[in-house]
């Protein structure tokens, strides 16, 4: 059912790194189906489609509560040439995770409160992870690869710590532009982790 609502979306201005909400811990939403927590998730849909992300974490709109979006497109290819698992767009309240098994693997990631960069960042592949959707749903997912990576991402912005702060070899860091010089580098991605596991 649609509202008539032409008030109801808003662009939200996007959190740069090295503004304060982005390094800090997030608080607990306490009521996950209230007005204001819908209107947030329904801002932070539009802005996040607006810049073309998969992502986005509150903090990144200058809220600190914990409440993330995210989907995983279909099609994605993962490193191992398999096709990324698809994950519907979804809002979390007060999410967790957990990882389900000690396996990691580098992969590309970039951020909407970092634009222009990108880098090679160690993540779980696998995980189990939970949290409320706004009508006050408990939501549990296992979730692998793309998907897993894009949860842990979204994440780690509520508690403060961005994609560069989980890297092990800054050397993987790169302007957009630059990416291309990583084309052959895939293979190499994957010696340095095999080489520096953790
Ligand atoms: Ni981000």
């Amino acid at each position: 059912m649609h509202r008539t609502d032409i008030s109801a979306m808003t662009l939200l201005k996007i959190a740069r790194m090295g503004h304060p909400v982005l390094i800090n811990r997030a608080e607990e939403v306490a009521d996950p189906t209230s007005r204001d927590v819908r209107s947030l998730v329904e801002n932070m849909v539009e802005t996040m489609h607006d810049a073309s992300g998969v992502g986005l974490a509150a903090p990144q709109v200058h809220v600190a509560k914990r409440v993330i979006i995210f989907n995983a497109p279909k099609g994605r290819e993962e490193a191992d040439g398999e096709p990324s698992e698809f994950a519907p767009m979804t809002a979390l309240i007060n999410p967790e995770f957990e990882a389900l098994g000690e396996e990691t693997a580098l992969g590309w990631e970039g951020c909407l409160s970092i634009p222009g960069l990108t880098g090679a960042v160690p993540r779980y592949t696998r995980i189990r992870y939970r949290g409320f959707g706004t009508k006050g749903e408990q939501i549990e997912r296992e979730a692998s690869g793309f998907h897993a990576r894009v949860v842990q991402h979204e994440i780690d912005h509520l508690d403060g710590v961005l994609f560069p702060m989980r890297m092990t070899d800054l050397k993987l860091l790169s302007f957009n532009e630059e990416l291309k010089h990583f084309v052959a580098g895939q293979t190499e991605i994957e010696d340095d982790l095999e080489a520096g596991e953790e």
